[in-house]
């Protein structure tokens, strides 16, 4: 047998069964802090970028409407905000301990999201897997979908009355402001 085909026969076994114990090694990164295994990146944003380029139809939203935009502030502070912030916001608890990290569309000095408007809309719709962005087909309908697209395209521009909605409330889990109630549950345990 040629050496060609003994190296390509060893790679087709060494290489998975080399991948399988590091798997099983424990020393594997699984934790959200931990750091990104080798090619995870590489595999889901490259799986992530051929499909929706397949599937992603084109969308175009013209000029957007400050009541659309009220409306999308609406839906984002309800569905969103919890884990992409809000205006003059800590991220939340959730917020920090994701990995990857949820974008914080408020942060001070955001620059405008530069995802067309059709990659919004599919990522909104069909979530991003392995990174905790959820799915939102089953939850909001595709005209609300379009609302949100719209309200992100314009995030760091929005008219007063959007920014008024994204100011009446927290989001919600905000980090326990008084130690008894983050100690609560010890307490009782204890007790
Ligand atoms: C449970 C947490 C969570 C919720 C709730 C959530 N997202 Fe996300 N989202 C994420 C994470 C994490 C990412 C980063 C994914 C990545 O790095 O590829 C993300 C990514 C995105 C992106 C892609 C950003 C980019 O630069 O490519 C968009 C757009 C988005 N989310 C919109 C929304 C909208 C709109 C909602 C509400 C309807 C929402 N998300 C709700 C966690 C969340």
């Amino acid at each position: 047998m040629s050496r060609f085909l003994i190296g390509l026969l060893i790679g087709i076994i060494l290489v998975p069964a080399g991948f399988y114990l590091y798997l099983r090694s424990g020393d594997a990164p699984v934790a959200t802090w931990a750091q990104p295994m080798p090619f995870e990146r590489f595999l889901v944003k490259t799986a992530m970028r051929a499909t929706i380029d397949n599937e992603e139809t084109p969308i175009h939203l013209g000029k957007i409407s400050n009541g659309s935009l009220v409306v999308g502030a609406h839906i984002y502070q309800q569905n969103c905000a919890f884990c992409h912030g809000l205006p003059n916001q800590t991220p939340t608890v959730a917020a920090k301990g994701m990995f990857p990290p949820p974008p914080q569309f408020f942060r001070p000095n955001a620059k405008k999201i530069d995802d067309p408007a059709s990659e919004i809309y599919w990522k909104v719709k069909n979530g991003i897997r392995l990174t905790g962005m959820p799915g939102f087909r089953a939850s909001l309908s595709d005209a609300q979908i379009l609302e949100l697209t719209g309200f992100l395209e314009e995030a760091t521009a929005l008219p007063p009355a959007a920014m008024a909605v994204l100011k009446t409330r927290p989001a919600k889990t905000q980090e326990p402001s008084s130690p008894s109630v983050r100690h609560a549950g010890l307490k009782h345990r204890r007790a």
